[in-house]
């Protein structure tokens, strides 16, 4: 394969990803514009998209399906079957990235057989200045490089690929802007996310998303409304407004807005189930459950990522938290909603980490008993506080804490589950089952998923299963009522 010429027009830079100077948020409402010549090139061409990583990517994919079929392409399946393939990816740990790196070599595979197959790199991890010279040295079949911040520019980028034969690379470090009228085609057909804001301003030290994303910016009320009403219309059933820390929603107009105020509205909109994430515990305000709790149409489930239960490490992850306020925030949440159910992240191994200090975290988990844990291995990230401090732990000693965390949330997640056997619960229908055709899947208000016998039709209704029985994280039941 022959080497094109490379054209960096725009390179990440982590200190302009870094900085918070204040500046105006522009909202852009620019109508999209469709090359003519690439209206010519995707005639009969199929794209592909693989995305890793959280609820912003899914949503950028969807924006980008939008995008590339106002040209004519088509979606497919299988890369292989691809004229465009897109790595839409993900930075937070380095096992997503390096997935990445192992998908761009079966694709260079792909490309020396089929030479003509394009192929871009976006997302969180091309942000890094050292991700991007990594694949300009060593991956030099891909096409196409661009960021989190420049998506609505993918049509006219990939038209400067084809047209001037080049290896483009786009990446602008941005304060940020907010980015409306993006054509979408979504993923589901009626679970859909929702954006209320971008970036976030936390700076947990461990985290790479502010420097990715870039400032944390509010979408204005109305244009969240407008989207929400639109999917209610179109028979959507189900709501989840998304955000790095979806407490902060408003906080940036500095006019008194707040995110229970959107939670209210879109409540109002009559969507039948409504689910947010992710909250972050310092900011999290009684408005809100008195909002979950004053609409049945706002599920009883909250997202709250802890870290670690240990003061110490939690100042210097900067969380802004303790272990006591933490669970007193708890106690407050499942007073104002008993039916509450709460799921959380942490963090194994953050540098320096004790064995007591990982004690308090077995502590917290076993204390609070959440119905679903997220536990990662610490992984530290290029250009973020916590890859600077020095780290006493072997990585296999972390590796072990891991698994003593794993038993622990599992053990209690089971526990969990089978308090569910014999009840009754009112489920959305997702449609038939990946691994069993005989049967459905579905997700209770908790979100958790349950396999039951049921017609196909039921995709997309809300109806009563009882559950039967209970696996850690799967639950089986029958149908009780087609209707909730
Ligand atoms: N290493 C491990 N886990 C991380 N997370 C974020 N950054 C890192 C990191 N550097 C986890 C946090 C966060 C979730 C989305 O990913 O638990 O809540
Ligand atoms: Fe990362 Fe913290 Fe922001 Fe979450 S709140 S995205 S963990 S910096």
């Amino acid at each position: 394969m022959a080497d094109l010429k490379l054209n960096i027009t725009e390179k990440p830079d982590l200190d302009k990803a870094r900085s918070r100077v204040r500046q105006e948020i522009p909202v852009v409402r620019d109508e999209i514009v469709v090359p003519e010549r690439l209206i010519q090139f995707a005639q009969g061409k199929k794209y592909f998209i693989r995305t890793y990583g959280c609820q912003a990517n899914v949503r950028d994919e969807e924006n980008m399906r939008g995008l590339l079929e106002l040209t004519g392409f088509t979606s497919v399946d299988d890369e292989k079957l691809a004229d465009f393939v897109i790595i839409n990816t993900c930075a937070i740990r380095e096992n997503a990235e390096d997935k990445v790196f192992g998908e761009l070599g079966i694709l260079k595979g792909l490309k020396a057989i089929k030479p003509e197959m394009l192929i871009a790199v976006s997302g969180c991890m091309v942000q890094q200045t050292h991700i991007v010279d990594t694949i300009t040295q060593k991956y030099r079949h891909v096409d196409l490089m661009f960021g989190t911040h420049n998506i609505h520019h993918l049509l006219e980028l990939l038209d400067e690929a084809i047209t001037k034969k080049t290896r483009v690379v786009n990446v602008p470090s941005k304060y940020g802007e907010i980015v409306e009228n993006m054509p979408s085609k979504r993923n589901h057909r009626f679970k859909a996310f929702v954006n209320i804001m971008f970036g976030c301003d936390k700076f947990c030290t461990y985290c790479i998303v502010p420097y990715t994303r870039g400032k944390e910016r509010s979408r204005l009320m109305d244009d969240v409304i407008k989207e929400c009403k639109e999917l209610v219309t179109q028979g959507y059933q189900e709501i989840t407004l998304v955000g790095q820390n979806v407490n902060s929603y408003g906080k940036d107009f500095k006019n008194g807005t707040t995110f229970a105020q959107l939670l209210e509205a879109v409540a109002l909109t009559g969507i039948p189930r409504l689910r947010f994430m992710t909250s972050h515990p310092w900011d999290f305000t009684d408005e809100m459950l008195d909002m979950i709790a004053k609409y049945d149409n706002i599920m009883n489930h909250i997202h709250l990522p802890f870290q670690a239960g240990d003061d110490m490490i939690l100042r210097l992850m900067a969380r802004r938290y303790t272990v006591a306020s933490y669970l007193e925030l708890v106690k407050k949440m499942q007073t104002k909603i008993p039916q509450l159910t709460l799921t959380t992240d942490i963090i194994v191994g953050f540098p320096n980490e004790t064995e007591a200090q990982f004690q308090g975290t077995l502590d917290l988990v076993e204390k609070v008993k959440f119905d679903a844990t997220y536990t990662f291995i610490y992984s530290p990230r290029k250009g973020t506080p916590a890859h600077k401090m020095l780290d006493n732990v072997p990585y296999e000693e972390k590796q072990k804490r891991f698994y003593r965390l794993k038993e622990l949330v599992d053990r209690i997640a089971k526990e969990k589950s089978d308090t569910m056997v014999g009840q009754t619960y009112t489920v959305l229908v997702d449609g038939v089952s990946k691994h069993n055709p005989d049967k459905l899947s579905a997700y209770t208000e908790s979100n958790k998923l349950v396999h039951f016998k049921g017609d196909a039709a039921l995709a997309g209704k809300l109806v009563r299963v009882r559950i039967d029985e209970a696996n850690t994280y799967t639950l089986f039941g029958s149908l009780i009522d087609d209707q909730a």
